[in-house]
């Protein structure tokens, strides 16, 4: 069990800012391909059923980083909303995918320990990072991520959040009708506990929470929130998305729109919804801020990352996967092999 620390660069510390808007659920079915910070897969495959990402851009340098991994019978979906820079979300793209593999093939299964120990193994190499390339990069110690993956296998889900990206499962309830249900906690609802938590760590350091992005401290024993729920026949997709889309869709608008459009381009939807909100709040009309460019967007919205994650039942049992396995990364043009083939192998 890894009970190691984790410390504060993985943990996303930022104000609550929850708007309760309610929008007219009109249909903007606008063309948005003049929009180059839009980045989407329409729809793929992965071996128990299809999948749709999409991402956009608003910082000057992208802080969101995401992937899809497809394996057989298996899929491992990531949400790493950066702030401070980018250099935090990519390093776990890059790495902590990796590290759960090293770790779950060792033991022949993916747990929520080897879940743990992937993110504990990744922050203490980011943090060793950190520590050699701070004199050249000081402004990489202010770097953080929040961090949500999840991992579809054997008919199980599983969930492990560090920070206030949201995974969200919409299911068929008895009067068939689609119902939304948040399968994790937004981390900072838990910020007071947090800073007790690094108040009772540090007693004589007062500033310790201002000092949140520092790395003079980097202490905290907060580990993610990890969950496992066995899929039911009427579970039928999974929405995973950084804070971006939650500031501006509710669980239950964004399970609907989900189950009432076609699935391809549907990622690409709850984005543009968002984006439409984000505008609307402004007084701007969505087609212009298609125009306005990266860096300036921030002041509309964040980087948004949404992957929907469909479960076809029939599929959840199947082991031998006719589709290949794929590392698929948010805002990039080329797809690699998954290192799911190692798991396997
Ligand atoms: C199913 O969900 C709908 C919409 O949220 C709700 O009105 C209905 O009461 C629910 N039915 C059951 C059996 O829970």
């Amino acid at each position: 069990m890894s009970s190691s620390l984790v410390k504060m660069v993985l943990f996303c510390l930022r104000p609550v800012r929850r708007y309760a808007l309610m929008i007219k659920d009109d249909e903007d079915d606008s063309d948005d391909h003049d929009d180059s910070l839009l980045w989407s897969r329409e729809l793929e495959r992965h071996s128990l059923g299809d999948f749709s990402m999409a991402v956009v851009q608003a910082n000057e340098v992208i802080e969101d980083h995401s992937e899809v991994e497809t394996g057989k019978g298996a899929v491992f979906v990531g949400v790493y909303d950066g702030h401070g820079g980018p250099e935090a979300s990519r390093y776990i793209s890059d790495h902590l995918f990796a590290h759960l593999i090293r770790n779950s093939r060792e033991r022949g299964v993916i747990t929520e320990e080897t879940l743990r120990g992937a993110f504990s193994a990744t922050e203490r190499g980011f943090l060793t990072l950190v520590r050699r390339t701070r004199g050249l990069k000081p402004l990489i110690a202010a770097a953080g991520s929040c961090c949500l993956v999840g991992v579809i296998r054997k008919g199980t889900l599983l969930i492990a959040n560090l920070g206030d990206s949201r995974a969200v499962l919409g299911s068929m309830n008895r009067s068939n009708k689609i119902v939304a249900e948040q399968l994790t906690s937004d981390h900072n609802a838990a910020q007071e506990e947090v800073r007790q938590e690094l108040r009772s760590l540090h007693p004589d350091d007062p500033r310790i929470v201002v000092h949140k992005q520092g790395l003079q401290r980097p202490v905290l024993s907060a580990e993610p929130c990890v969950y496992t729920r066995v899929l039911q026949t009427s579970d039928k997709f999974v929405i995973f998305a950084s804070d971006g889309l939650w500031e501006h869709v509710s669980n239950q608008q964004a399970v609907e729109i989900v189950h009432k459009h076609p699935r391809p381009g549907i990622a690409r939807m709850l984005v543009r919804r968002a984006m439409n909100i984000a505008a609307k709040k402004k007084g701007m009309m969505y087609d212009d801020l298609k125009k306005v460019e990266r860096g300036v967007r921030r002041f509309f919205h964040d980087d948004i990352t949404v992957a929907v994650i469909f479960i076809d039942n029939e599929l959840l049992m199947v082991e031998k996967a006719t589709v290949p396995e794929l590392s698929i990364k948010g805002f990039s043009h080329t797809v690699g092999p998954s290192k799911f083939s190692l798991f396997f192998s």
